[in-house]
């Protein structure tokens, strides 16, 4: 409840168990428990309810006990005396912050599976035509009466339509709906031979990779080809940020167990992410034509959500550059062995 000044007059029972003292909320203003952008909406909800106006749905960020902020709903209504007077203002507030990520969560869900159907779609059309090309361009550099200037212009015919073929192959694999074998597999293992594949690369144009490997960390059940190709997609990305800024270039790869999964990050000193919110997305690439094609965190993502895993980045803090973090259920050796044996169900 709240006064006329916008003071609280009473709270109940859940604001204790969200954290706060009784002596810390009765006077206090409502104000101050919104985060500070969103003051004046409630500034504003406050004036329309004590002219007798109710508002309802509105959407803030609120401060709580233990000092996290949670995303609530709120309705604000009136409360009159005996003449009509409005005296106080009833405040309810519900707290939607996890059904708020479930649904962004939900929506972008939805986005990938309708695009993954188009993309499908439109790659086993592609496939086929492909084929043939790839197929004749071969036959015609084996036919001997082609002459020698025709086959230079061939040579470039079969190197692009191999390359649409990567394309095309990546597209299904972003697609794909197959799901990712199961055996309990070493993630310390998977990331030393990705980084092997790259070393040569990295170690001539002076990217330096530093690693923190736990050792003792346990395994994961999934599908080793898989998860290397997320290690891989990121540590490439990461690559052409570092390579981006001509700094001295580092990236640093640590393996850590936090209790039920094992956390795989890739931290940077590149160029840092500029829109985090649309890396995910199929397509999109900041990099030059025919360089990237975008499809590299998507299928990360992808293959993330199958191992039943999440897949997150963030601009690092007081420092350049960005974070991959890939999260994976870890499970204890005997479980994920009965999982590859079929006995356990997951
Ligand atoms: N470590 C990073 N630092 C800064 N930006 C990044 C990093 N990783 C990814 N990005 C951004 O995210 C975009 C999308 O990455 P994604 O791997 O999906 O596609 P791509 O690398 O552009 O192309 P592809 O992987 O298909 O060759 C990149 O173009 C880049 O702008
Ligand atoms: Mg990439």
């Amino acid at each position: 409840m709240v006064d006329t000044a916008g003071l609280i007059s009473y709270a109940n029972r859940r604001w204790y168990d969200a954290g706060y003292e009784q002596r810390q909320l009765v006077g206090c203003p409502l104000s101050d428990l919104v985060s500070p952008i969103r003051r004046p909406v409630l500034m504003e909800a406050l004036n329309s309810t004590l002219s007798g106006h109710p508002v309802d749905n509105l959407d803030l960020q609120i401060l709580r006990g233990d000092g996290r902020v949670g995303q609530f709903s709120v309705n604000l209504s009136p409360m009159r005396d005996e003449q009509g007077i409005v005296t106080s203002i009833v405040v309810v507030m519900t707290d939607i912050t996890d059904s708020a990520m479930l649904q962004s969560k939900l929506i972008h869900a939805e986005k990938m599976a309708a695009v993954g159907q188009l993309v499908s779609g439109v790659a086993h059309e592609v496939n086929n035509p492909l084929t043939a090309i790839l197929g004749f361009a071969d036959l015609l550099m084996e036919n001997a009466d082609v002459p020698e200037a025709a086959r230079k212009d061939l040579r470039v015919i079969l190197q692009e339509a191999q390359r649409t073929k990567q394309i095309v192959q990546n597209l299904l694999s972003f697609a794909r709906q197959m799901p990712p074998q199961r055996k309990p597999v070493q993630l310390n293992g998977i990331l030393r031979r990705t980084i092997q594949l790259r070393a040569y690369d990295f170690n001539s144009h002076g990217v330096e990779i530093v690693e923190h490997l736990d050792e003792s960390l346990p395994p994961v059940v999934g599908d080793s080809h898989q998860l290397q190709q997320v290690f891989l997609n990121i540590m490439n990305n990461a690559y052409d940020a570092v390579r981006e800024t001509g700094r001295p270039a580092r990236i640093e790869i640590m393996t850590a167990s936090l209790g039920t999964y094992v956390e795989v990050s890739f931290r940077d000193n590149g160029t840092g992410i500029g829109q985090p919110d649309r890396i995910f997305d199929p397509f999109f690439t900041t990099k030059e034509v025919g360089k990237g094609t975008g499809l590299g965190l998507s299928i990360c993502y992808g293959i993330v959500r199958e191992h039943g895993g999440e897949i997150l980045c963030h601009n690092n803090t007081g420092a350049q550059g960005a974070t991959f973090i890939v999260r994976l259920p870890s499970v204890s050796e005997s479980a994920s062995i009965g999982v590859a044996a079929g006995v356990v169900q997951r």
